[in-house]
């Protein structure tokens, strides 16, 4: 396989699980040395397992606001300054907005819009320093539409890419690239919860293609923007959801 990461260094958020385990699979297979970070205990054994050398887990809730800049300075010190931010912990906490409990309006715009920033922050100090950063923020068709039950969630995915915007005009020209990735639903534990049932079976029939993403396909596109190649791509917010935003 292309050794098309060799000698990059890259964070990612959520790495014990769905899109951010498929994607700090993706490259280190590709010979990345990958931080992972993740809420639970399992990122360690996780990131160990990985694909080539040098990978190293971070258990640790990123809400907290200190965490991001510890994360960094851990990731310094064991691995050298970050070429890459992958942004992808998160969770889909879905009420009927009548319901919406102040504490999950909270919890889901702390992990999904706030601790994203902290670490684009954090990790944009450093790579605009160095002069080099590909920073990929997950957000979600729900960027850009409307979804049912989807208040918290939906007003998160909006401002990363509203936070995508900014970041990339004001880094831009020290080499660091800032997009969003917006995948419709994709089949992971966290997609698989929200998407149960007859409610999934419905959605999959309007989108064009006919079926959910899998993670793999996400992690490709994000493998992409991390890239060199893709030195002229920033400030996008890349959906990759079937056609479904597009009907
Ligand atoms: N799966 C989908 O359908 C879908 C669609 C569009 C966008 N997204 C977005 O992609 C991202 C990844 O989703 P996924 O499907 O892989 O989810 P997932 O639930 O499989 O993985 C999310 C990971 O984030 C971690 N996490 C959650 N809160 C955390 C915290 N406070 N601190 C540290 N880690 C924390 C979890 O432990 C988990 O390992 C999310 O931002 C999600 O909103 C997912």
């Amino acid at each position: 396989m292309e050794q098309q990461f060799e000698g990059k260094i890259a964070i990612i958020t959520g790495a014990a699980s769905g899109i951010g385990y498929t994607v700090a699979h993706h490259l280190a297979s590709r010979g990345a040395r990958v931080i992972g970070v993740d809420l639970s205990d399992s990122v360690g054994a996780l990131m160990a397992e990985l694909p080539g050398k040098g990978h190293h887990g971070i258990a640790r809730n990123l809400t907290a606001p200190e965490a991001a800049g510890e994360i960094v300075e851990e990731t310094i010190r064991v691995a050298g300054v970050p070429h890459i931010l992958v942004n992808s912990a998160g969770v889909a906490l879905l009420d009927a907005a009548v319901d919406v409990p102040a504490a999950r309006w909270q919890a889901t715009i702390d992990i999904n819009l706030s601790a994203s920033f902290y670490m684009a922050q954090a990790a944009g100090r450093v790579m605009v320093d160095a002069g080099y950063g590909r920073i990929i923020n997950l957000a979600s068709q729900a960027a850009v539409i409307g979804l049912d039950q989807h208040a918290a969630y939906c007003a998160s995915k909006a401002a990363i890419v509203g936070l995508t915007h900014v970041l990339s005009l004001e880094w831009a020209p020290k080499g660091v690239t800032v997009n969003a990735v917006s995948p419709t639903v994709v089949e992971t534990p966290l997609g698989k919860k929200a998407w149960a049932g007859e409610k999934g079976e419905k959605a999959k029939r309007e989108i064009p293609v006919g079926r959910f993403a899998q993670p793999e396909e996400v992690a490709s596109l994000i493998g992409y923007l991390a890239s060199d190649n893709a030195a002229m791509i920033t400030g996008s917010n890349v959906l990759i959801d079937g056609g479904f935003t597009t009907v």
